[in-house]
């Protein structure tokens, strides 16, 4: 059965006061929609660990550091409510603009440190826009938990330290990232992809893969990178941003592993900008 959408805050007030007052808990699934497996996924642990599940599906403005990814990205609102329906969720909220900006809206929600590489420093304002926009879901919902994808690594950590430092008694839970059989990670924006491209995609987790037993045997980090990006320059993509080493906790920089670390790609293919990440160490 499709789950009840709703477009007003005061609508999902009111479903999630008479939740609480039952004392269930509550899940929320934060989307902007397109859903594919990864997010069904993310609905699959938050209907184990919750009593009630929420998603959300609001194409965030604020996020976009360009004006045609924002009007390029994927809207299908219908098939989301589709897909859905066989998990069972308690409540789709699809807020209009006004619900989440309303006039005069001025607040912004910035996390400092973690938001300033990586993909941070190639989006001007993203993570400012996926921090305002993310505090916003968790207080409406008034959620428990939220369960995030480990696709987006560097969100996975920006929105836990946001919570932890507002005091937004919402427990953040990262889930693993969902693969096709090639090894593509799944994104909304894989649909964006030319066919005559889509082949050499997976040639971004092979690289990471590839990467990472290199450093395991202790190769340096810089030369075995030189030859990844080269590697994918090869392959058809046309720009790598960053290939990183990352601390797993906390992303500080790192060239060798001496501790738990993270793996961290982001690239251009036929005008598709994909993103990915792998465990090191
Ligand atoms: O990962 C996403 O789809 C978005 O960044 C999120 C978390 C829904 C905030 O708009």
């Amino acid at each position: 059965m499709t789950a009840p959408l709703l477009r007003t805050k005061a609508a999902l007030r009111a479903a999630v006061l008479g939740w609480k007052a039952a004392g269930e808990s509550i899940g929320v699934v934060p989307t902007m929609g397109a859903l594919h497996a990864g997010h069904l996924s993310l609905v699959e642990a938050a209907k184990a660990g919750c009593d009630r599940v929420i998603v959300t599906i609001f194409v965030n403005p604020k996020q976009f550091n360009n004006a045609a990814d924002l009007e390029n990205y994927p809207r299908t609102e219908l098939a989301d409510a589709e897909k859905l329906a066989p998990f069972g969720v308690d409540a789709i909220y699809v807020p209009g603009p006004a619900e989440i900006y309303p006039e005069g809206f001025a607040t912004t929600v910035s996390v400092a440190g973690l938001t300033e590489g990586l993909c941070g420093a190639h989006r001007p304002g993203h993570f400012d826009g996926v921090t305002t926009v993310v505090s916003k879901l968790f207080l409406q919902t008034g959620a428990d938990r939220a369960y995030f994808g480990e696709k987006d690594y560097q969100q996975l950590q920006v929105v836990t330290r946001m919570a932890r430092d507002l005091d937004i008694p919402c427990e953040v839970i990262g889930c693993a990232t969902v693969r096709e059989a090639d090894g593509l990670a799944l994104s909304s924006r894989n649909v964006l992809l030319p066919a005559d491209v889509r082949a050499a995609a997976p040639a971004l987790h092979r690289v990471l893969r590839q990467v990472a037993e290199r450093l395991r045997d202790d190769e340096s980090f810089g030369p075995v990178t030189a030859q990844a990006r080269a590697a994918l320059h090869e392959a058809g993509f046309t720009e790598v941003e960053y290939l990183d080493l990352r601390a797993a906790d906390g992303l500080a920089p790192m060239t060798r592993l001496d501790r738990p670390a993270r793996l961290l790609i982001a690239a251009w293919l036929g005008g598709v900008r994909l993103i990915d990440n792998i465990a090191v160490g």
